[in-house]
């Protein structure tokens, strides 16, 4: 059978990789970790990074099955709501998500009627768990240490890897948010590594190191050689130190406050207040 045909999407200001998958025989296809801009200084939305994909499956005249989150990303506001509302499909994210929700809903002081139980999605994943994109089979694979909920998606001989891996010269996700462990991502990570070597890989960010241009897939083979964190020389203890040390150095994403409240809701906006105005909160000497 031939593979998916896969079409990629770049946010350049958030450095994320969309995509849309397709099944060519029936035109069954899903969206992968669809972005929505936001601007942290006047609070405004901007679809037009989901838009591009939805002109995209007009274009393609494909019907949208699936719109699978890797997981709740902490940089940048799903769109995933904004896609299913234009084009259908069933909203997924691994089960993880009931222990991301967990711990931020008191964070945001949400209170009783945000049931930290996944039920904003339509369909939480477990571990081997299988589904359709027309004819392709696809497969869960989870993958957590970046996150709680991190999973990758395997769709015929491709890897949709979300946060767990970059391309070789980046290397790997983070692992000091809440639920993050980076040996728990070095595990993750071998899973995947144990793949056949021409297994591709597709990322969910890359942020051209060096000025080089932008790439978003290669191979497990590429990575065992080359992945500046995990390539097969590097031990768990040699990573999890590594990832550590690293991980203390860098700055929280410039969208996390917003970007939580909203994916940890499936990709929809608090209820509006009684003024009808939607607000998200920023908590003080919080995060
Ligand atoms: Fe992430």
């Amino acid at each position: 059978m031939p593979e998916a045909r896969i079409q990629h999407f770049y946010d350049e200001p958030t450095g994320t990789l969309s995509y849309v998958v397709a099944d060519e025989k029936s035109g069954h296809a899903a969206v992968i970790d669809p972005v929505i801009a936001y601007s942290m200084v006047s609070g405004r939305i901007d679809a037009a990074p989901s838009d591009a994909i939805i002109e995209y499956v007009h274009k393609e005249k494909l019907g949208v099955e699936w719109i699978l989150e890797t997981h709740a990303h902490a940089d940048h506001v799903t769109g995933a709501q904004y896609i299913k509302s234009k084009l259908g499909g069933k909203v997924a994210i691994g089960e993880g998500i009931c222990a991301v929700q967990a711990h931020f809903g008191p964070v945001f002081n949400l209170g009783a009627p945000f049931a930290a139980d996944g039920h904003q999605f339509d369909k939480l994943f477990v571990d081997g768990d299988t589904f359709k994109i027309g004819e392709q089979e696809c497969e869960v694979i989870a993958t957590p240490g970046h996150t709680n909920d991190s999973v990758s998606y395997k769709i015929g001989s491709a890897v949709f890897v979300g946060d767990s891996m970059f391309m070789p010269d980046f290397g790997t996700g983070r692992c000091d948010f809440p639920g993050g462990d980076a040996e728990l991502l070095y595990d993750s990570i071998q899973r995947i590594l144990a793949l056949p070597g021409d297994t591709r890989l597709y990322m969910c960010h890359d942020y051209m190191p060096g000025g080089r241009d932008l790439r978003w897939k290669c191979t497990v083979a590429e990575q065992q050689e080359k992945n500046i964190h995990v390539r097969e020389d590097v031990s768990k203890a040699e990573f999890a130190e590594m990832r550590t040390e690293r991980d203390a150095t860098l700055n929280l994403p410039a969208l996390i406050v917003p970007s939580i409240q909203v994916n940890i809701r499936a990709g929809h906006l608090p209820d509006a207040e009684d003024n009808d105005i939607v607000y998200l909160m920023t908590p003080v000497d919080t995060f």
